[in-house]
């Protein structure tokens, strides 16, 4: 009679069912296991210097193919020499082809051609990473030059779309590939002195999210990375070239690094086909939106 009481209370018949009902309880996973990558063909555009070097390395590092884009081939030619020491130093076998190709996104004829550039074994584009674009200016509305205006939407925008065109039609043909798109916290909250640039950035998420609805029948996957402050060359670009005025955007608080940026990339591209992240929101600590942040603690 104690038996059978004992029995019962170990093992309660309604646990059965519930083990039953959640059989992947058990499933195998890893802290972050980027070996879906291996062999994968990655294509960036502003892959020079910055975010876009940086998620090559790193895709280099994980056993993907690279095709590296920009307007500086001599800075290209560099990160794919990165390239290949990180693709070497992981010992893997697979990916470790590198390929730069010169590509201005605001030149309709370049992205139409690029196609033709990218060497046949490397045509077959798993991942697109649209990272090319920049900011010029800290002007008010009103005071904004019509060239500073066209420059800034031809690349963050017009040039994202078409490069996205350039490709969607060959990942719907296979019914793969994932296109992760560079957005920014200013696409999500606009702030004075950024009029141009904050559209750019919410025509970016709005593109994005009509994307992701375009392509739900399909497996292709569309994710758009929100990068608060983060120091490359960016800054020195809104500035200018004047060093000085972009160091300030950074006094008194620790920025994100390309790396940073890079890593939330090929985490969210190497996740398992059926997982989609379709929005990472990436700050340093201490920034909270454009303008709010704290600056005594770096
Ligand atoms: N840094 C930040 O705080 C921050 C925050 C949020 C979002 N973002 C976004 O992150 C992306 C990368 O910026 P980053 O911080 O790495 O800046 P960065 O260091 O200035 O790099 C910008 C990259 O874009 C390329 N580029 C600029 N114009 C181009 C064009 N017409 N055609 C092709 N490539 C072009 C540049 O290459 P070439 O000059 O060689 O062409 C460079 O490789 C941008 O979309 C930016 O808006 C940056």
């Amino acid at each position: 009679m104690a038996s059978r009481l004992l029995s019962s209370l170990h093992f309660p018949a309604r646990t059965v069912p519930i083990f039953r009902a959640y059989p992947t309880i058990h499933r195998k996973m890893s802290i972050f296991n980027a070996s879906r990558l291996q062999g994968k063909t990655v294509l960036i555009t502003g892959a020079s210097v910055g975010i876009g070097a940086a998620t090559a390395r790193l895709f280099a590092k994980a056993g993907s193919n690279v095709i590296l884009t920009a307007r500086r081939v001599e800075a290209l030619n560099e990160v794919a020499e990165a390239c290949k020491v990180a693709h070497k130093e992981s010992g893997l076998q697979q990916g470790g082809k590198f390929a730069v190709v010169q590509l201005d996104v605001a030149d309709r004829k370049q992205v139409s051609s690029l196609l033709e550039k990218i060497p046949d074994e490397l045509r077959k584009v798993d991942v697109l990473v649209n990272n090319a674009g920049f900011v010029l200016g800290t002007e008010k509305i009103g005071d904004i030059s019509e060239d500073d205006m066209e420059n800034m939407f031809r690349v963050n925008v017009f040039g994202l779309i078409s490069v996205t065109q350039l490709f969607i039609k060959d990942f719907r043909q296979r019914n793969t590939g994932h296109i992760i798109n560079i957005g920014s916290v200013a696409g999500r909250e606009p702030y004075a002195g950024g009029g141009i640039y904050c559209a750019t950035k919410h025509a970016v998420n709005s593109f994005s999210g009509s994307l992701l609805r375009e392509v739900v029948d399909t497996n292709i996957r569309v994710t758009e990375i929100q990068p608060g402050m983060v120091e490359t060359e960016f800054s020195v670009v809104r500035f200018r070239g004047d060093k000085s005025k972009a160091d300030k955007v950074y006094e008194g608080i620790k920025p994100l690094v390309a790396e940073d940026i890079a890593e939330e990339i090929v985490w969210a591209a190497s996740r398992p086909p059926h997982v989609n992240l379709a929005e990472i929101f990436i700050l340093p600590v201490n920034q909270a939106s454009p303008t709010i942040n704290y600056r005594g603690g770096k």
